[in-house]
């Protein structure tokens, strides 16, 4: 039994990796550490509650509040981020605050308190676009967005707490995921929801930019077996190898929502857009990781759950924030 810190536990990725810690190992503790920014809703944090989850509301930048969300932890997730790539070609200031300075505040409070294993999750999205084949983990950085950088430089801290301090960081590095409680601003999400209302779905540039998809349940397990079985100091990307371009990807959606082609809206590029991202995981693979759910049947699911929890996102995307958001997008 030990008592774990996930950081962002109220985002996409974060909620479901405790709802999947809760279920693969029901004897610890989680204490999770959120700030409950636009993409992380209190209602996820009530949803998280439980016996042995703690919920601290805080920013991952507040040595206080990493101090205190960290007493008696054993491991940290490091989830919590500014992600959207959009957002972050409007205001880059907040990526960098989060995720950086974040990211060195939770470091310096992990190396104060002995912590026995950080994993540090970061983004495929570090190796900017791949021209051929596939990025292992030695591949060089190049980040093309302000997301992307702030993330490569919190890895890059990572590495040198590892060097200088010998604190025990394991990063991981994952493709694009999917799945249930994805913020609507996402590709996925956004379709989905847009076809559930009768909208087009707006499709970058010439829709040929290629992404690696992951399901969220997959991304959570590759995860958990890198905290125990991954060394410190080691990198570790997680992906699938099913690849495919927006306008495959848009045409699945299409398919799986019963809506046709006329749906598709060709909209202006988002600037320095990755033409393609394609990881070599065979490193995790090597641990004894694989992915169990395949594309089609993972959206089809998504695209479920979508359906079924309409008011979930109903109150995300006619709140004003997000329809400021949207408008400032497509000006
Ligand atoms: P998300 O945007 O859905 O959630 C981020 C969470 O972090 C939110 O709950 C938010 O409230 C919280 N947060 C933001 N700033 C904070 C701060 N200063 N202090 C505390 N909490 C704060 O993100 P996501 O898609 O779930 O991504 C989670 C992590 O996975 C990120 O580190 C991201 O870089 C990484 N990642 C995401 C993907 C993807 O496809 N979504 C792929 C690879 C890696
Ligand atoms: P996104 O979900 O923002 O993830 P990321 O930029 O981190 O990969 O976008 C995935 C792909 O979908 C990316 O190539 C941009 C494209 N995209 C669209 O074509 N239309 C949209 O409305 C959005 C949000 C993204």
């Amino acid at each position: 039994m030990a008592r774990i810190l996930i950081t962002g536990g109220a985002g996409f990725i974060g909620s479901n990796f405790v709802r999947y810690w809760r279920k693969a190992h029901p004897r610890d503790s989680v204490t999770v550490l959120d700030l409950l920014t636009y993409a992380g809703s209190r209602k996820a944090a009530e949803d998280l509650r439980g016996p042995n989850v703690r919920f601290i509301r805080g920013d991952v930048a507040d040595p206080r509040a990493v101090a205190t969300a960290m007493r008696g932890c054993r491991t940290v997730f490091h989830f919590a981020a500014e992600t959207h790539v959009d957002r972050s070609i409007h205001d880059s200031g907040r990526f960098v605050r989060t995720n950086v300075l974040g990211t060195q505040r939770l470091l310096e409070s992990a190396r104060l308190s002995g912590i026995e294993r950080f994993v540090m999750i970061s983004t495929d999205e570090v190796y900017g676009s791949v021209a051929k084949g596939s990025a292992g983990e030695d591949a060089r950085l190049a980040p093309n967005s302000p997301y992307a950088a702030s993330k490569a430089a919190a890895d890059l801290l990572c590495r040198s707490y590892v060097r200088t301090h010998g604190t025990p960081v394991v990063i991981t590095r994952c493709c694009n995921n999917y799945g249930p409680r994805q913020f609507p601003e996402k590709v996925i999400p956004l379709f989905i929801t847009n076809l559930l209302q009768g909208l087009p779905v707006p499709v970058y540039g010439d829709g040929r930019n290629v992404r690696e998809w992951i399901h969220v349940d997959d991304h959570a397990r590759a995860v958990d077996l890198a905290s125990r079985k991954g060394r410190p100091g080691e990198i570790y990307n997680i992906g699938t190898g099913r690849r495919l371009s927006n306008l495959e990807l848009a045409g699945m959606l299409l398919k799986a929502a019963g809506a046709g082609r006329e749906s598709l809206r060709f909209v202006k590029d988002r600037p320095g857009h990755d033409l393609r991202y394609a990881l070599d995981s065979s490193k995790i693979r090597g641990l004894g990781w694989r992915p169990r759910i395949g594309l089609r049947e993972g959206l089809m699911e998504t695209v479920a759950w979508y359906g079924k929890n309409r008011a979930w996102w109903r109150g995300i995307k006619s709140g004003p924030k997000y329809r400021s958001y949207v408008a400032r997008q497509y000006r």
